[in-house]
């Protein structure tokens, strides 16, 4: 009985053998594997068999049909390698053309920025601190030393959730607190940290001014830490950040969670000081805000601000982006648009 099987299977494996082209291939798999094949067939016949033959014969019928399928596949990859070089030789494919360029995923310019700012705070011994995007009024803005219904809370319009006194960061400095109160060990510990996060505010979207941007706050707490120390600590940044010789100038502002406060510009990086359009024919672009930790703050994060001191500062990651890649729309980082992404 299963002569007739291995005489099939003799004859189908010839045949393959013998089929030099796609469309022997093709009309192969039809005479040998297709619903109305041979091996199909026999496969089929299998049911009407007599009981004791039965199970070897189906049996044996799998297995051949496997088998073939496998000598199919790879007599189908030679036949595609020798046709293949048939269109080389022939000239039907032209290797000179050049070949197609692959879609490589990128960086967010915001993220590229913040790894910068985290790298280099990194080697000058700031740790970052990761604190919430969903905040309360109390660490956003009272134990900031915004009083209650102090117009000083109009400076930052926030987003409101449902739930009373529950809101959106509009900055990162109320991460100052939970740094200091998780990390301060009861006012008993330095600290050196940075805090990258998204801020929100509730404004008019403009080229300048969107509702969602990141901050990296800076915080420094120990005995004795003084104004030298910020200004010292801004201007090692400055160098690592916009070369060698960033120049570094401070002017008098006011925060209330900073006593005294001040704003940071950087000498233009673009026009070297001698004023440009970027820096608006100033010579200076303001990097930060910054100051010496307002004594209320430091009570509120645990420290005797008899003995403890420290300095804070707030950088715009994006405004540096847009300044150091001459981007002048600040909708672009949230756009989406992969002819803006695609350039960095
Ligand atoms: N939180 C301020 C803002 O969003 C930025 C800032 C200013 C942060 C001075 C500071 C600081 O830590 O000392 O505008």
């Amino acid at each position: 009985m299963l002569e007739t099987l291995e005489a099939q299977y003799a004859d189908a494996l010839e045949a393959l053998a013998a089929s030099d082209s796609s469309e022997a291939l093709d009309a192969w798999q039809s005479a040998w594997l297709g619903r109305r094949g041979a091996i199909t067939a026999s496969l089929r016949a299998t049911g009407q068999l007599p009981q004791e033959t039965r199970a070897a014969w189906g049996k044996r019928a799998n297995e051949i049909r496997q088998l073939l399928t496998h000598a199919q596949e790879e007599r189908e990859e030679a036949i595609c390698a020798a046709e293949l070089l048939l269109d080389l030789e022939s000239g039907f494919i032209d290797v000179t053309l050049p070949g197609r360029q692959r879609q490589a995923g990128g960086l967010h310019p915001s993220t590229r920025i913040l790894r910068e700012f985290a790298r280099i705070w990194g080697e000058m011994g700031f740790q970052v601190y990761r604190s919430r995007d969903v905040e309360t009024d109390e660490y956003n803005f009272q134990y900031l030393n915004f009083p209650p219904h102090h117009p000083a809370r109009d400076m930052q319009d926030s987003f409101y959730t449902t739930t009373p006194g529950v809101i959106l960061r509009t900055h990162t400095s109320p991460g100052q607190i939970r740094a200091m109160r998780d990390l301060g060990a009861g006012g008993t510990r330095p600290l050196r940290v940075i805090l990258p996060g998204m801020c929100y505010r509730y404004e008019q979207i403009t080229a300048r001014s969107e509702v969602q941007f990141h901050q990296v706050e800076g915080l420094a707490v120990g005995r004795g830490i003084r104004m030298t120390d910020l200004k010292g600590t801004v201007a090692a940044f400055a160098r690592r950040m916009f070369g060698e010789n960033a120049r570094v100038r401070y002017r008098a502002s006011y925060f209330p969670f900073t006593e005294p406060s001040m704003e940071i510009d950087v000498e233009c990086f673009l026009c070297d000081g001698a004023g440009c359009r970027v820096c608006k024919y100033s010579g200076w672009l303001e990097i930060a805000g910054s100051g010496m930790v307002h004594p209320t703050v430091l009570r509120n994060g645990g420290y005797d601000p008899s003995e403890w001191s420290g300095f804070a500062f707030g950088m715009g990651p994006e405004r540096s982006a847009m300044l150091r890649h001459d981007i002048h729309d600040i909708r672009y980082f949230w756009g989406n648009d992969l002819r803006f992404l695609e350039q960095f």
